[in-house]
Order: C-alpha cells, then structure tokens, then sequence
C-alpha cells in the first residue's frame, strides 16, 4: 500500500505534492511526509496522521521546485513521525520514499550498521536511503540502480539527493509507478489520478525499470542499464472523477453512482436482439474460451464476494465446475494444472499483490488468464491474457461500492457471452435475461429514491453491538458483502453466513434484540430462508429483512422490511447489495465513523 508522488518542474511543489498526495490517501492514511529540494539542501517534514496533519506543519513559503512525497499505511513499524516517509541517510543527502516491501531489509541493515550507518526508524524503507548513500558515486541514477540489485521484495520508489538537485529517480519492481509529462515540469505517482489535475500525458513504467527525471526530460532504462522507448499515452477520465459532487462522502457519492456506473459497463456490448453480448476484446480468444472445462475465479475482499456470485452464475449457465479463491490462499496452494481452464482474477484497482501473484501462478500453471478490472493501465491489464474493464468511473471511498456491483454485472454478461459461444443457451432465453439486465440500473435509481427503510434500520442496527447477515444461493454472497461493509466503515462486528449454516453454530450467538439481515428475495430458496428466519426469531432476535416488494407475506415474519423492486432472482443481489451499503453508509454516519477512511484499511493493497 503507501502511496509515493514526485514534481520536480519551475515552481513550487509542495501544494502540487500535497494536492497529489490527497488523491492517493485512499491506499492508506496513518502517515504522511514530504521531502524538498531548494537546490542546496533537503528538507523533510512528516508526521503522524493524515494529508490533512501534514499540511497543517508544512511551510507556506517553501519555494523548492523538486520534492517527494508519501502516504502511509504501516507496514514495519508502529505509524509514527519516524517511522513516515520520506527516509533519509546519515548525512541527510539522499531522501527516499516507497511503497512496498523491502523483504532482506533486516540483512541490509545489520550490514550497513557494521560499516557505521546509523539508522532512526523501524522500517525497511530506511535501508534504502542508506544503501544509496553508501553506493553513491557521483550518479544518483546509479546509485540507485546499484542499491536496488541488491534489494529483494516489491517496491516503487523514488529518491532525491542534495548532490544532484535536479534530478528524480524512482524505479519499480512489483509495485505501481506512473510518468506524468509536463510543460517543463514532470511528475510521478503511484496512480494517474494523483497527478491527472496537471497533465494528461502519461508513461506506464514496468517492473525492473528506472526512470530518470528532470524539468525537460524523461528517460527509461532496465535494471541492468538498458535504454528503454517507453511511448506516451494520453489518459482521458475528468479530474472531476475526484471530488465529492456534492454529496457528504465519496462513498455515498459511489453508491449514487451504480446507475450510470452499470449502464456504461454495458455499453455497446449488449446485444439484445441477439440475444448475445459482444465482447470485442475477447474476440481473439473465442476458440479457447469455447474449449474451456473449468473456472477459477481468483480475488481479495468485495471483489472477491462478487466472485462467489459468478460462481453460481456461471456454474448455472455453463454447466462446468467454477472455484472461488482468496488470492493469497490460491498462490500457495498445490493446485492442478490450468490445461483448458479459465482464471479469471478480479481486481478493482488491478493493483493489489496477492491478485496479481496469484494470477502470475495461474498463468505458469497453463492456465488462461482473463482480468476484470476497473482501472485502464493497471498492472492486471497489462499482465493478464485477456482484460474485462468494468466502467464504474474511479471510486475512492476504501469500501467498494459501485465496482462491486459492475464486477457482477461483467461476470454476467460473460456467463451469457461464453453460454452462447458453447450454444448452451438459446436466443430467447439470453434474450430474456439481457433484457433484465437492462432495467438494473433504473431499479437501482428507484430504490435511490426511497431510503427512509433503511435509515430506520441503520439506527437499529446502531444499537446493537453486533449483528448477523444470512442469506442463501445467489442472497449467500451478498450477506457476506452486507457483513463486510458494515464492519469495514461501522466498526460493527458483523458476520454473514448461508442461512442453513445457522443451525451448526452461528444460532449460538443470537441472544434477544440481536439484529439479523435476512436478504430473502422471491425465488428458488425463498421458503428455506423464512424457514432460517422463523428459527432465529424463536431466539428472539430483532429479523430485518430485504424483500421484494411484492412480497406481502415477509412482514408476518419479521421486525422490519426493506423493500427492492421486483426483477428476475440472478439480479436481485445487485439490489439487495445497494440496501446493505446504504446500510452500513447510515450506520457508520450515525457512529460518526470516518466513512471515506476506515481505520486501518486501505483501498489497495499493493503488498503481499
Ligand atoms: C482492499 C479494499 C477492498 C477491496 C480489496 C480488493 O481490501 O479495502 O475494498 O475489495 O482490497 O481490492 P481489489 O482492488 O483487488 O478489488
């Protein structure tokens, strides 16, 4: 996680690096500092706590025109003002930020200890600092280059020195770093959103890559010292993807979103009169993907839940066995070989470090790689065989919101996309689920439009200090999101579990008034959950639940009803998921949590 920026250009950076580094405190928020360069010396400030903390102690009349600049989120070592980024050697000539992990960072150390550095934090950053210091030979370029072949683990850095103020050097190896080019000034970020208010002109830098900037210049070259052409790309997204609208939080702004959101993600790619959908990327692969007998879906936390629900989307329409893997349980498992399997890896940012280890492992064990991803020029894009971007539009509140309920939405329409490839499914039948499909979006804005339920049910939910979300088949992986959400913004112990589990364990924990999130839609299991409905009731628990709104039978039932319009069972859990997110949103807003920054999470975890 972290997130690192870098200006060097003809005027002063410190209000660019801090407008940048505002951009990126979604990939964590602990700590944040920022290093200049006025020509002679270096000059760090950091502290503890947010972007915000940090521009509280920042000079208003520092006029350097180079710096750096980071945000934590603590990896080795305790957030502290220490422990913040940027790190600097003995003598303060070389200043180093980084996000990643330096994993031989305790050999290093004692190494460079025993010929006399001394060191003032506890991270494995510090060492690099000191390992450019001492490899320091009148090139910072190489210096850096020397420091980081001796270097193992995952890192994007970027460093300064007082020897050659006029210059940035930053490099990558398993971690995301982007170029901006500008008009006599340069930039680098982490992501392109953090630097998107100063140009549009992009390079993509790749592992094992250098960079080398100045106010006019830009070079690339390998780790071994190899030139490399790197072309510019021109990134279109607005920077006003990056404010609030209006709305209170990122988050609820996010949540609005879903419509349009949805609707983008299906553009041009719905064929409803053929009953068909037309995934052009996927065109070169169509006689793979025709031959595939197997599915593993690979992801971490949201994106992960939405791939339980391809599970049972695809495995329904395409007759073939599909897994769901944690990531970083995937890596490190024996599996079996991928001969004419699919590994299709989910990841909003198309960033986080067990997706893309794990997807690496998928791909040498033969297996095709497909990525669904929200973020064009993501690492995932440019690593895996075949890319499904989801059109969501960047999201920056930490809990995922309108990309979890794309990445549904695209596992969908690949069910029907492979379905028809395979001719397991005629037109009619295509035809009939696209066109429910369609109406998603506007039953989402309708159920936008309504939400006093769900307030109500959020100050309930509020009361209490834990709660339980249940719900089976397609309603099974959406309780688990609806538990997620509430403990990540809320801080509410929340769990979900399949509603015929309670009987093996989970019914020991309702005692009476203990709220229940029943997500029980009309459908194939409706009956089995009112059935799990009626046993945690003779507990006494307080039952809410997400119905449909013809369903004039539930409130027999139950304490409290939210109702969501009525649509085909595959695309109930895209509406049920919108409730539980409004759900956790009021409840964390009534706690007085803070919403856009959960405590201790980020939105990308870039480290293993
Ligand atoms: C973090 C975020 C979650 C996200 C997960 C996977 O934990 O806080 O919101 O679901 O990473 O992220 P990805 O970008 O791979 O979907």
């Amino acid at each position: 996680m972290c997130g690192i920026v870098g200006c060097i250009g003809n005027r002063s950076v410190t209000p660019i690096i801090v407008e940048s580094l505002k951009r990126l405190e979604y990939r964590g928020y602990d700590s944040a500092g920022i290093a200049t360069l006025n020509g002679a010396e270096i000059d760090i400030t950091k502290t503890e706590g947010k972007i915000a903390d940090l521009e509280n102690i920042l000079s208003l009349t520092n006029t350097a025109c180079v710096g750096i600049g980071h945000t934590r989120w603590a990896t080795h070592g305790i957030p502290s003002s220490t422990n913040a980024h940027p790190h600097a050697d003995c003598s303060g000539s070389f200043a180093v930020v980084h996000n990643g992990i330096i994993e031989n960072f305790q050999a290093l150390k004692d190494e460079l200890t025993s010929k006399g550095h001394i060191f003032s934090s506890e991270t494995d950053t510090e060492v690099l600092a000191h390992l450019c210091e001492d490899c320091y030979n009148g090139d910072l370029e190489s210096a850096v280059r020397e420091a980081l072949l001796r270097v193992e683990g995952s890192y994007a850095i970027a460093v300064i020195s007082d020897n050659e103020p006029d210059v940035i050097v930053a490099a990558r190896k398993d971690s995301p770093l982007i170029v901006g080019l500008g008009d006599g000034e340069n930039f680098l970020a982490s992501d392109i959103p953090a630097i998107r208010k100063y140009t549009n002109k992009v390079m993509y830098i790749n592992d094992g890559e250098i960079v080398r900037l100045t106010r006019d210049n830009v070079t690339v070259s390998t780790l071994q010292g190899v030139n490399v052409e790197r072309l510019v790309t021109i990134v279109d997204g607005s920077v006003q993807d990056a404010e609030r609208g209006g709305y209170e939080h990122f988050m609820l702004k996010e949540i609005h979103e879903q419509p349009k959101a949805l609707r983008d993600t299906m553009e041009d790619r719905l064929c409803e009169l053929e009953g068909s959908i037309d995934f052009k990327e996927l065109r070169p692969f169509e006689d793979e993907i025709k031959n595939i007998e197997g599915i593993t879906i690979i992801a971490c936390g949201t994106s992960y839940h939405a791939g339980i629900l391809g599970k049972y989307a695809l495995e329904d329409l395409l007759r073939i066995p599909v897994k769901v893997e944690y990531s970083s349980e995937f890596r490190y498992n024996n599996f079996l070989s991928g001969n004419r399997s699919l590994a299709i890896c989910i990841s909003q940012s198309g960033e986080t470090a067990d997706t893309l280890a794990a997807m690496n492992e998928a791909k040498a064990q033969g297996y095709l790689t497909l990525a669904i991803t929200n973020v064009v020029g993501s690492t995932i894009t440019r690593k895996a065989d075949e890319i499904l971007l989801t059109k969501s539009g960047m999201e920056i509140g930490v809990a995922a919101t309108k990309t979890f309920t794309a990445q549904i939405l695209t596992l969908y329409m690949l069910g029907i996309y492979v379905a028809r490839l395979k001719k397991l499914i005629d037109v009619e039948t295509s035809r009939h689920i696209i066109t429910s499909m369609k109406s998603v979006p506007g039953l989402i804005e309708s159920l936008l439009d309504n939400i006093s339920d769900i307030e109500k049910a959020s100050s309930r939910i509020c009361e209490a200090d834990c709660c339980y979300f249940i719900g089976r088949g397609l309603s099974y992986p959406i309780a688990l999101e609806g538990a997620l959400k509430m403990k990540e913004i809320s801080y509410i112990k929340a769990e979900g579990f399949p509603a015929g589990e309670l009987k093996h364990g989970p019914l020991a924990l309702i005692t009476a008034g203990t709220p229940v999130i029943a997500i029980v839609p009309k459908g194939k299991t409706y009956y089995k959950t009112l059935g799990n409905i009626k046993e945690v009731k003779a507990r006494n628990a307080f039952v809410i639940a997400i119905a449909n709104a013809s369903d004039d039978e539930i409130v027999k039932y139950v304490d409290s009803v939210i109702k969501i319009p009525d649509i085909d069972e595959l695309f109930s859990p895209m509406l049920a998921a919108v409730v539980l997110q409004l759900l956790a949103y009021y409840a964390a807003k009534d706690i007085g949590a803070e919403i856009d920054q959960p405590r201790n999470l980020a939105k990308s975890v870039t480290v293993e």
